[in-house]
C-alpha cells in the first residue's frame, strides 16, 4: 500500500528559497512527507507564486488584518486541522510565534537558521543581519541549523547543522547565498525527512 506520508505546512514571509527546495525534494530526498498547505503571512511573498506552480494549496494569513497575535494563531490552527498537517516548517517566516502555540506543536515545528547556533542567534539575528555578524566577527566556518522551534528565539533542540566556509572578498549578500546553496537548501529538505521518518 502506498502511504501519502506525513502532512507538511510551510510557513514564508519572503523569496521561498527554501519553500523551493522542499518542494523539489519531493519523491527524492522526502519520501516520508508531502507539502500539503503554504501558508503566508505577506500576500507579496514569491513564495506564493512557488507554492501555486508546484499546484500546493496556499493561504495568506496577514496579522495586520486579523488585528492580534491571537487571531493569527487561531486563524492558522484552523487552517493546519483542516489540512490535517503534522508538522509544520517554518522556511523564512518573519513571525515570532507564541509560548502557546509552540507548547501545542512541541517537537512538531522546524526552523532553519542560517547560522551555526549558538553563534549569531537570536533576536535581532535575521536576513542578512546574521551574515554581517559572522563577517564582522571574522569567523572563518559559518554554516545552517535546522532546530525544534520552543518559546526561545532560535532556542529549540538542534537536529542538523551543516558548516560553510566564510571566503576572502565575502560580502553579506555572496555569504548568504554560499550558505543557502551550500547547506540550507540540502539541510531542510533532510530534516523534514528524518522527522517524517521517525518515531519521534
Ligand atoms: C533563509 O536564509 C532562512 O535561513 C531564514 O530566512 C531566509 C529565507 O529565505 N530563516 P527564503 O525565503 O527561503 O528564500
Amino acid at each position: 500500500m502506498v502511504s501519502e506520508g506525513k502532512r507538511v505546512a510551510v510557513l514564508v514571509s519572503g523569496g521561498g528559497t527554501n519553500l523551493q527546495a522542499i518542494l523539489d525534494a519531493q519523491g527524492s530526498v522526502i519520501r516520508s512527507a508531502r507539502i500539503a498547505l503554504v501558508v503566508s503571512n505577506n500576500p507579496g511573498a514569491y513564495a506564493l507564486k512557488r507554492a501555486e506552480a508546484a499546484g500546493v494549496p496556499a493561504r495568506t494569513l496577514s496579522k495586520k488584518e486579523l488585528g492580534s497575535q491571537a487571531a493569527f494563531e487561531k486563524a492558522l490552527d484552523a487552517c493546519l486541522a483542516e489540512y490535517r498537517i503534522d508538522f509544520i516548517v517554518l522556511a523564512g517566516f518573519m513571525t515570532i510565534l507564541s509560548p502557546d502555540f509552540t507548547r501545542q506543536w512541541d517537537h512538531r515545528i522546524l526552523n532553519i537558521h542560517p547560522s551555526l547556533i549558538p553563534a549569531f542567534c537570536g533576536k535581532g539575528y535575521y536576513g542578512l543581519r546574521v551574515h554581517e555578524a559572522a563577517l564582522a566577527r571574522g569567523v572563518k566556518l559559518t554554516g545552517a541549523t535546522v532546530h525544534f522551534v520552543n518559546e526561545i528565539p532560535d532556542g529549540g533542540e538542534i537536529l542538523l547543522q551543516k558548516a560553510v566556509e566564510v571566503l576572502p572578498g565575502d560580502t553579506p549578500e555572496l555569504l548568504q547565498r554560499r550558505v543557502m546553496e551550500q547547506a540550507e537548501w540540502k539541510l531542510l529538505p533532510q530534516a523534514i525527512e528524518l522527522l517524517a521518518s521517525s518515531e519521534l
